[in-house]
């Protein structure tokens, strides 16, 4: 489904300690930002609007570098740079918007999917969780003024969705004097219905330093496992290579190297390997462990075993115990029995972003 989004990296983060405003800090190895717009992107963002602080464009240059968004220049509040990144789009009024909080990264295609779907039966919808704790008031010297009853209570998260010409009246009507803390308030006082959408408690928003750790495990979690395997009449180093692309779904080996091309004719296998282990780093992936299997009669495999691993878990920046390489004859039999040649196979696992 088609939509437009607008997300806010404006902020300062002045809660979340030393090391730069949060958005722009790594987070399992990838800006902060660049989490929600790749997951925005992903679920298939028409436009795409992030808002940035003035003196911050460098910053969000390089951490989306090679993202397709658009920027806008934030304002001194988040609703201010909400404001902004609303005036910037250029999608029509009866176009669905997504306001998402860069400080939130963990976004998944499904939560965008869910709250598009609840769009369809009202001008309004934030994801949100049923509060589970119970829920205490602080008397001011730290004991329990009164325990509030939490029975229909509910904590907003981002995105928050709407229908753009809905929200973008609901904000010229919203007092000068008063500063929304989310969209959802907005339209409601509008007079128009916001559907809560069920959250998710893994996209939780960075705003104390020790949420970065905690993102940081639910990063890894958010994560899947993919294989892949390769054949190769000739060399092993050609195989695991189709592995990896297999892993990713990149095709085959010819499809990135032509043998028709004799710039690849004579070229180091090793090279093909390589860029197909950067394919997979730039997706964000990591290869978890790869298994060779080389089918020859004859050379003796055994003592070079040790080198060969040692070689691959250099090329692909493993470690060695991530790295197998094994043989087998075929007891004569086949054309490597009868030592016409070799054959490959190779496996590996590929763990990528979800
Ligand atoms: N934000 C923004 N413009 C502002 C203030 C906040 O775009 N003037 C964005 C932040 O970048 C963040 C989101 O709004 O993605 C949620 O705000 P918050 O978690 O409060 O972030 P900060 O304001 O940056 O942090 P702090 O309040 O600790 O300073
Ligand atoms: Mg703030």
């Amino acid at each position: 489904m088609e939509f437009s989004a607008v997300v806010v990296a404006a902020g300062s983060g002045t809660r979340a300690g030393p090391g730069g405003a949060k958005q722009w800090r790594a987070l399992a190895g990838k800006p902060v930002a660049r989490w929600s717009v790749e997951a925005l992107r992903a679920a298939g963002a028409r436009e795409l609007v992030v808002v940035v602080a003035a003196g911050d464009e460098a910053a969000a240059a390089s951490a989306l570098a090679g993202l397709d968004w658009r920027g806008a220049t934030g304002g001194a509040s988040r609703s201010a740079s909400v404001r902004a990144g609303l005036a910037a789009l250029t999608a029509d009024e009866d176009a669905m918007v997504l306001i998402h909080d860069a400080a939130r990264p963990l976004l998944r295609t499904e939560h965008i999917a869910r709250l598009l779907e609840a769009l369809k039966s009202a001008p309004g919808a934030i994801l949100a969780l049923p509060l589970a704790d119970t829920l205490k008031r602080n008397d001011g010297a730290g004991a329990i003024a009164e325990t509030p009853p939490r029975a229909g209570l509910w904590r907003a998260q981002t995105p928050q969705a709407f229908r753009l010409g809905a929200l973008r009246a609901a904000f010229a009507a919203w007092p000068a004097d008063e500063e929304p803390t989310d969209e959802a308030i907005v339209l409601k006082r509008a007079g128009q219905r916001v559907a809560l959408v069920p959250g998710d408690p893994t996209l939780v928003k960075l705003t104390y330093p020790e949420d970065f750790s905690m993102a940081e495990r639910l990063a890894g979690a958010a994560r899947v496992t993919r294989i892949g395997q390769g054949f190769d009449a000739d060399a092993g180093l050609h195989a695991l290579t189709d592995a990896l692309l297999g892993a990713i779904g990149e095709g085959d080996i010819g499809d990135h190297f032509p043998p028709t091309d004799p710039k690849w004719k004579d070229a180091a296998s090793d090279q093909f390997l390589a860029h197909a282990a950067a394919l997979v780093a730039s997706r964000g992936g990591r290869v978890v462990n790869v298994d060779v299997t080389l089918i020859c009669e004859r050379p003796k495999i055994k003592p070079h075993r040790a080198a060969m691993r040692q070689r691959l878990a250099e090329l692909l920046g493993l470690d060695i115990a991530a790295v197998s390489v094994k043989a087998t004859t075929t007891e004569g039999m086949g054309f490597t029995g009868r030592e016409e040649g070799l054959a490959a196979q190779a496996i590996a696992a590929v763990e990528l972003p979800a």
